[in-house]
């Protein structure tokens, strides 16, 4: 069957803008039934780029249209939309980019728009400086993020938000953990030479690898066979930073899809006993596909993390990893739609569940054992502040510090800022138990 990419893109947009559904829920979905590689590239393409650059995008719009569509026509001003992004941020023929977008609008059987997406889009061909240099006064419209997020940002970063909201902008690298039980890095650089697959080593994480351009995983030599995993640079830090060692009992207590229970059991494979709880079913299910596609195993649990009655054996833990639910501030580049679904004040409801989270963790943590917190988020809130108000109120917690030749240490903790050291935004901050 032939699908119209535009089209399908346009589907795509609007179940983000007006349904408030993610780009990994939507995009897989619409792109299933297509079986042409370049039509699916062109999708998720367009589908990407227009979300990044929305609030550029949405300002143009609202300049270009005599007056605002109709809530029922969502579809035909997400297809303005991304003819915008094609003019206005992809090196295309514009002649191709402007008929083909006016051809999207026959098959979501708007035919009626025609007329309308071909007339702003060669209206802004016609004034597209004037149009660039309007939006660029205006903070929202120049970084394309919301009013709040610049603002919170402003105020967290004073030095650094302008970095951040350029860095939140651009394509994501792609990066890998080797399993250093298969293979060292070295080696597996030399089988990606061997294909012409550009790549070098990440600073900072002696498993991590950069390739140049994004490839299907399947073209990777050994990923069926578990000799590596698609993880960002940051993520793979956090092993490191728990210090394993071998007899340890270690819980991972917001686990899926795994991507760090696997690097823990990568790095220490003489590990007492690896817990790994989740509380969504369906993601528990991602951390089992990616074990045994690693050939490694742990004591999965789906449940509350803060619910411990309901799954703790009540043996303490050595290490605890809290990779908690937070804002993703700080990985924006790699998941656009972010700018839109999260609003300012979904912010201090996950505050209240990370401190939740990390006081139900406390009580499991041994004497002199260590919690690492971490986030992917950019606000101090979720980050420094939050270590700041735990180690207040819990007199038996004490923090380690990180040293390290990567981000920025803060009042507590370290932050990475997108894009430094080619790794996404995070946050790390170990605490110990004292006696
Ligand atoms: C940031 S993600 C974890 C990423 C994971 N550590 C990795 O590296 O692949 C946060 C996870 O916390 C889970 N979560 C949210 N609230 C939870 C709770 N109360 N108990 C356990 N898991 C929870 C979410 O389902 C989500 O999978």
């Amino acid at each position: 069957m032939t699908i119209d990419a535009r089209a399908c893109a346009a589907l795509v947009l609007s179940q983000v803008t007006s349904d408030g559904r993610s780009l990994s829920e939507a995009l897989p979905a619409a792109v299933q039934a297509i079986t042409d590689a370049r039509q699916r590239a062109l999708v998720q393409e367009l589908s990407y780029g227009t979300l990044r650059w929305y609030y550029r995008l949405d300002a143009m719009l609202q300049r270009l249209l005599k007056k605002p569509l109709k809530q029922r026509d969502a579809d035909v001003r997400c297809v303005l939309l991304l003819g915008l992004y094609q003019l206005d941020q992809l090196a295309m023929p514009q002649r191709v980019a402007v008929n083909e977008t006016v051809q999207a609008t026959h098959a979501l059987n708007k035919q009626w728009a025609s007329g309308l997406v071909n007339a702003v889009l060669r209206n802004y061909q016609r004034q597209s400086a004037q149009c660039q240099e309007a939006v660029a006064v205006e903070p929202v419209a120049r970084f394309a993020h919301p009013a709040w997020l610049i603002e919170r940002l402003q105020s967290d970063w004073p030095d650094d938000w302008e970095t951040v909201l350029t860095a939140n902008n651009a394509r994501p690298p792609f990066s890998l953990r080797i399993n250093r039980q298969c293979m060292t890095r070295a080696e597996y650089l030399e089988k990606l030479t061997e294909l012409s697959l550009e790549a070098r080593p990440l600073a900072h994480v002696d498993t991590g690898i950069r390739l140049d351009r994004p490839v299907p995983v399947d073209i990777l030599p050994g990923f069926a066979d578990g000799y590596i995993s698609v993880q960002d640079g940051a993520a793979q830090l956090a092993a490191g930073l728990l210090d394993l060692q071998p007899g340890q009992r270690v819980l991972d207590a917001c686990a899926a899809p795994g991507g760090k229970t696997a690097h823990i059991l990568e790095s220490e494979p003489a590990l007492a006993e690896l817990t790994a709880v989740d509380v969504e079913a369906r993601r528990l299910l991602r951390i089992s596909e990616n074990l045994s596609r690693l050939s490694l195993s742990a004591n999965l649990v789906q449940g509350d993390a803060a619910a411990t009655a309901d799954w703790w054996d009540g043996q303490s833990y050595d290490r605890i990893l809290l990779d908690v639910p937070c804002s993703a501030t700080g990985v924006i580049r790699r998941h656009p739609d972010i700018k839109l679904l999260r609003r300012a004040e979904d912010i201090a409801g996950l505050v209240r569940l990370q401190m939740q989270l990390l006081q139900a963790m406390w009580p499991l943590l041994s004497s002199g054992g260590m919690l690492l917190y971490c986030t992917c988020s950019v606000l101090a809130d979720e980050n420094s502040d939050q270590i700041g108000r735990f180690l207040e109120a819990q007199k038996d917690a004490a923090e380690l510090p990180i040293a390290a030749g990567w981000g920025h240490e803060c009042l507590h903790g370290r932050q990475i800022l997108p894009g430094e050291n080619e790794m996404d935004g995070f946050y790390f901050a170990c605490i110990t138990r004292t006696a």
